[in-house]
């Protein structure tokens, strides 16, 4: 399972980097503007800062919402660097830019995912990843980690090789239950991902080593 954080905040990007296992990054206007991240220049920019951070891809969202503006915008992210994956929404315009970029041959990630309905139709187009955005659904007391199932079923029958990447992963347990069903990648906070690394009886057992260590090494 790839592990991809969900930040534009460098310091933190550089943070999971450092502990060996991140593989890639995904952003959004949102977590753009969190940052402080305005104008387009500035925008480009951060996402090159991104890139030249990390080694794995980073998803960059478009603004546009029509066709000819996600296609001008998509390039134009494209071409920024090669890691960069171009974020795309689940609409139908969304649909035909991610058609029109995997016949180019530039990846793409359909965000915004609810149904797996959507998630057909954008294999279908072509998309590299589809986001199904499980924490939003678990926020109106849907079960989001059976949407991630269901994708899971359908792509498995008919061998699309779009990845499933489990987004708005809340906690640690999203994490462990969407490995259990074969999410491809997850993206999460940098706090879901160092949750896995912590229990109780971890703790209380090193205490001990320590303390028997110390106690015979005086
Ligand atoms: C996906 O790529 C989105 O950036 C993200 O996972 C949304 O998460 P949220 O529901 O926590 O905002």
């Amino acid at each position: 399972m790839k592990f991809f954080i969900d930040t534009a905040n460098l310091a933190q990007i550089k943070e999971a980097q450092e502990l060996g296992v991140l593989d890639g990054v995904t952003t959004n206007p949102s977590l753009m503007a969190k940052e402080g991240i305005t104008g387009k220049n500035n925008i480009l920019k951060h996402y090159v800062d991104i890139c030249n951070l990390v080694e794995g891809d980073v998803s960059a969202e478009v603004n546009a919402v029509d066709l000819e503006g996600m296609i001008k915008e998509g390039e134009e992210l494209a071409e920024l660097h090669p890691q960069i994956v171009v974020k795309i929404p689940m609409t139908l315009d969304g649909i035909k830019a991610i058609k029109y970029f995997s016949d180019r041959e530039i990846r793409t990630n359909c965000t915004l995912i609810f149904s797996a309905g959507q998630a057909l139709l954008a294999a279908k187009a072509g998309a590299t990843y589809v986001s199904p955005f499980i924490g939003r659904l678990d926020d109106i007391s849907t079960d989001g980690l059976n949407l991630i199932e269901e994708i899971r079923e359908i792509y498995d029958n008919y061998g699309y090789e779009t990845e499933i990447l489990a987004a708005s992963v809340r906690h640690t347990m999203h994490i462990i239950n969407c490995a259990k069903i074969g999410a491809d990648v997850m993206t999460g906070p940098l706090s879901a991902i160092l949750g896995l690394a912590k229990h109780p009886l971890t703790d209380i057992g090193l205490a001990q080593f320590i303390a028997d260590f110390e106690k015979g090494n005086k």
